[in-house]
């Protein structure tokens, strides 16, 4: 990332401070404190599980580690309120001077009780986080609790990102693209699941736990699980399927790429190609105004035209996708919102103030029913798995001879195939954030 888009960080913030000032004066409240959020401790244990700051935190601030407070309070500068224990079981690394803390009146405490003492909140207080016990104790009014109206508001915002959420998305795809590189390399010199990842990640320089998901590593039948993970024991494929994302100063990037190796079936080979090139398609689709639940029915539809031209289905088109032959290989959403989160918020979101447009019934795992609009950035990611629970219902009965089950049989070793990019909706269309990359 150069300096320009260091410098897109001051206008990050402006605009999330004017969206504060109108937010809070619509939804009645006078300020609010959003919280870094608290560690998740396992059950009955003394562990942690990685922890994952608050959403609306990140939004402001790519500052890392929980209990941090952040006070907005129209006509102040936000005051960020950051705990810095001493501590000498796990590293506390110093500030320093990050690029973005000159945006902020920014203190520095020692635990989190003298942080809710310096962020002292009150009436007409509202506060966003995981802790609103410790938040009304300190002095938040119940109705200041996450309040829905609020939350709606703000989760509404964070689905058109600024040029800096931009920036940050295309490098934590430019750093998924050099994993994807080097785990290509890796399969095809018959490494094993694991080891591919191990490739994958190394490439990227993201530790695990700064992956925005667990990678998915499968070989061959592994590929039609559609969040494998498992042992990852399987080596010397013909076919990977790896779905495996990277994270840039709290943003995500989610990539998925299928590769073969030159002697797999050259049906399946086909369909690589084939879902590569309506992947493409789709995301020529990509502008202003085009209802994304549309996105998904073109991706049937392309789907059904793959499958009868490998000789899967003995039909194709929009005839194919009505009597539902599709269902089955295509079982998941043809893409969602990206941002802080691998899954952003918003994706069912019908207005600012709330509500919700549900997926069509035929679609009920589609993430996003919004209308695309400029400033957006989401995936498209169609696929097509040899699934046996989803087919076996169609291997008897009036349908059954639309498939060719000799063709099923014959490619379902393979297991699937899915490609998947990020793309940010620009004024004039789309630009890819992934393809440059991988
Ligand atoms: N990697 C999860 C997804 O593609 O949605
Ligand atoms: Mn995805
Ligand atoms: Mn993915």
């Amino acid at each position: 990332m150069d300096q320009g888009h260091y410098q897109a960080f001051g206008p990050h913030l402006s605009a999330r401070v004017e969206r504060a000032r109108a937010i809070l004066e619509d939804t009645g409240f006078a300020a609010m404190v959003l919280h870094a959020g608290t560690p998740f401790r396992y059950h009955a244990d003394d562990m942690d599980a990685p922890f994952k700051p608050n959403p609306h935190f990140a939004h402001w601030t790519p500052m890392k580690g929980p209990f941090h407070l952040l006070v907005v309070r129209p006509g102040k500068r936000p005051r960020l309120i950051r705990v810095a224990p001493e501590d000498y079981w796990y590293e506390q690394a110093p500030l320093g001077s990050p690029f973005w803390a000159g945006e902020f009146d920014l203190i520095q405490v020692g635990d989190e009780a003298a942080a809710w003492a310096e962020a002292a909140p009150g009436e007409g207080f509202a506060y966003v986080g995981d802790a609103p016990a410790r938040a009304a104790a300190a002095g938040v009014p119940e109705a200041g609790l996450n309040p829905e109206a609020l939350l709606a508001r703000l989760d509404w915002d964070r689905s058109s990102k600024s040029a800096y959420e931009v920036a940050c998305i295309e490098e934590a795809g430019r750093k998924a693209g050099l994993g994807h590189r080097a785990a290509r390399e890796a399969f095809l010199g018959g490494a094993s699941e694991l080891e591919i990842h191990h490739a994958y990640v190394q490439a990227t320089g993201c530790v695990d736990a700064e992956l925005p998901y667990e990678s998915i590593v499968a070989l061959n039948p592994h590929g039609a699980i559609l969040h494998y993970t498992g042992k990852r024991t399987e080596r010397d494929g013909q076919v990977l399927l790896i779905d495996a994302g990277a994270s840039h100063l709290g943003y995500a990037s989610d990539i998925t790429r299928t590769w073969a190796r030159e002697d797999v079936d050259p049906d399946f080979q086909a369909m690589i190609e084939g879902m590569d090139k309506l992947e493409l398609e789709l995301c020529e689709m990509v502008q202003p105004g085009l209802p994304y639940p549309e996105l998904q029915l073109a991706a049937h539809q392309k789907v059904a035209d793959l499958l009868f031209g490998v000789g899967v289905l003995r039909l194709g088109g929009q005839e194919a996708v009505s009597q539902g032959l599709t269902a089955p290989f295509m079982p998941h959403g043809v893409g969602h919102f990206l941002g802080i989160q691998t899954h952003d918020v918003s994706g069912h979101q019908k207005e600012p103030a709330g509500g919700r447009v549900e997926p069509p019934a035929e679609h009920p795992f589609l993430r996003t029913t919004r209308t695309i609009e400029q400033g957006q950035v989401f995936t498209i990611e169609p696929g097509c798995y040899f699934i046996e629970m989803l087919l076996r219902p169609f291997r008897s009965g009036e349908k059954s001879r639309m498939f060719d089950w000799e063709a099923i049989d014959r490619l379902a070793p393979f297991g699937g195939v899915r490609v998947e990019d990020d793309l940010l909706a620009t004024s004039y269309g789309h630009r890819n954030l992934t393809r440059p990359y991988v």
